[in-house]
C-alpha cells in the first residue's frame, strides 16, 4: 500500500548518517564513560565531542548543555528545579504549552509550591506580550516557561522580546524548544534564555535522547539523584550510541538547514494552495497558514465538515496510508481533544475537524498531489 508520512511534528524519520552513528558506537564504543580505562575514556570522549557540537550550533559553552532522556524530561527539569533550587513561586505560562510544561506546573500547582499565571493568547494562538509584562513583579521569583514553536499550531514566538523582558524584570526564562531545534538557528549569547529543552527525535535523531540548555552559574541543580554523570546535573550512565546520534543529526540539519527549508516551506506553501483550491471553505488554525509567522513543518487544518464526518475522514487517511494527526501526538488516543485548539477556536470550529499535516525533507509534492486527491475525493459538500 501507498504510504505518505505527513506526521513530522510527531517524530521524524531517523537520517542514514544518523543510523551509521549508532551503528558504528554501539558496536565500538561500549564502554561507560564514567569508566577511567581505556572504553570508559573512548565514549566520554565521544560524549563530550557530542557536547561541544551542540553547544557550538546554540552559541552557548559546552558546560552549558545537560543531556537527558528528551523534551519532556528537560522541560520537567528546567521547571521543577527551578521551583526547588531557585526560590520560584510564581510560573508565568501560556495554556498552548505541551502537556510536558502543562502537567509539570499544575503539579507544582496541586502541590502548593507555586502559583500559575496564564498569560493571554488571542485567537490564531498570538501570545499578548503586553499582558506577560503586566505579570511579571519585580518583587516575586517568577518563571517564565513558553515555546519557541508550538507543535500543533506553528505559531513561532518572539523569543528575543520575552527573553528581555524577563531579563528587565528578574525573572527566568525557560523555554521549550522541542520543534525548534535542528529547524532553526537561535544565538543563546543574543537571546537572553536560561534554560532550553530539545529533542533529538524531533529532527531525524533517534528518540529517548534530548537535552537542556542551562545557563551558566544559573545554581540549577539535579532533578534525578545517583551517580556523579552529567557534572552532577543528571545522574544516569549517558546513552553514548543516542548522545552521538543525536550529535550527527544536529550536525547534519545545521549544515543543510537553508536548502531543506527551503525545500519543505515550497511543500508547506503548495500543500495551502492546492487545499485552499480543494476544500472551499478550509481555514488554517493559529498562524499556521502564515509562512512568515509560522514553522514551515507544519500547517493545521480546519475543514468545513461535520463532526461525523471528521470521523470517517481520519478513518479513510489512514486506509488510504496517509499518517497525519489530529493534536499532539500525545494526546492521538485521548478523546478529550486538543486543549490548544479548544483554547483559541470557537465553539464552532472545534465542532469540525482540525487535522495536522507535518513535512520533511523525506516527503514529496506528488505526495502533497495524492493527499489532497483523498480529500478531495471525500469533501462531502
Ligand atoms: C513542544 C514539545 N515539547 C515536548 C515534547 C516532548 O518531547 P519528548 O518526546 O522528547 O519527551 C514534544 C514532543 O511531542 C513537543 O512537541
Amino acid at each position: 500500500m501507498k504510504t505518505v508520512y505527513f506526521d513530522n511534528a510527531a517524530t521524524t524519520q531517523v537520517r542514514d548518517e544518523v543510523i551509521n552513528t549508532i551503528t558504528d558506537v554501539i558496536k565500538n564504543n561500549f564502554g561507560n564513560p564514567s569508566s577511567t580505562h581505556s572504553f570508559g575514556r573512548s565514549s566520554k570522549v565521544l560524549v563530550e565531542q557530542s557536547r561541544k557540537t551542540i553547544a557550538k550550533h546554540l552559541h552557548a559553552t559546552a558546560s552549558e548543555i545537560v543531556f537527558t532522556s528528551g523534551g519532556t524530561e528537560a522541560d520537567n527539569f528546567a521547571i521543577q528545579c527551578s521551583v526547588k533550587h531557585l526560590g520560584v513561586t510564581h510560573i508565568i505560562t501560556s495554556r498552548l504549552e505541551h502537556h510536558a510544561v502543562l502537567h509539570t506546573v499544575e503539579e507544582l500547582e496541586r502541590n502548593g509550591r507555586v502559583r500559575i499565571s496564564y498569560v493571554n493568547v488571542n485567537s490564531n494562538g498570538e501570545i499578548d506580550y503586553n499582558h506577560l509584562e503586566s505579570l511579571l513583579h519585580d518583587d516575586e521569583k517568577a518563571l517564565v516557561s513558553l515555546m519557541l514553536v508550538n507543535n500543533e499550531i506553528g505559531n513561532i514566538l518572539d523569543v528575543k522580546r520575552v527573553g528581555d523582558l524577563c531579563k528587565t524584570h528578574g525573572a527566568l526564562f525557560h523555554c521549550d524548544a522541542v520543534q525548534f531545534v535542528g529547524h532553526f538557528k537561535i544565538d543563546l549569547q543574543d537571546v537572553h534564555v536560561d534554560f532550553l529543552a530539545a529533542s533529538a527525535h524531533k529532527f531525524h535523531g533517534p528518540k529517548g535522547v534530548g537535552f537542556a540548555y542551562v545557563r551558566k552559574n544559573s545554581g540549577l541543580k539535579a532533578l534525578l539523584f545517583g551517580g556523579e554523570q552529567e557534572r552532577g546535573l543528571r545522574a544516569g550512565t549517558e546513552a553514548v550510541h543516542n548522545i552521538a546520534a543525536m550529535e550527527t543529526a544536529i550536525q547534519v540539519a545545521y549544515d543543510a538547514l537553508d536548502e531543506e527549508r527551503q525545500y519543505i516551506t515550497e511543500l508547506k506553501s503548495y500543500f495551502i494552495v492546492e487545499i485552499t483550491k480543494a476544500i472551499p471553505g478550509v481555514t488554517f488554525n493559529g498562524l499556521s497558514g502564515d509562512l512568515d509567522k509560522s514553522t514551515y513543518t507544519l500547517v493545521n487544518v480546519c475543514l468545513p465538515f461535520t463532526a461525523d464526518q471528521g470521523q470517517i475522514l481520519l478513518f479513510q487517511l489512514d486506509l488510504k496510508g496517509i499518517a497525519c494527526s489530529k493534536g499532539s501526538a500525545c494526546q492521538s488516543g485521548s478523546l478529550k481533544g486538543s486543549h490548544v485548539l479548544s483554547e483559541i477556536l470557537s465553539e464552532d470550529d472545534m465542532k469540525k475537524p482540525s487535522i495536522r499535516f507535518s513535512f520533511s525533507i523525506y516527503n514529496t509534492k506528488a505526495e502533497v498531489d495524492y493527499v489532497i486527491s483523498v480529500l478531495k475525493a471525500f469533501n462531502p459538500n
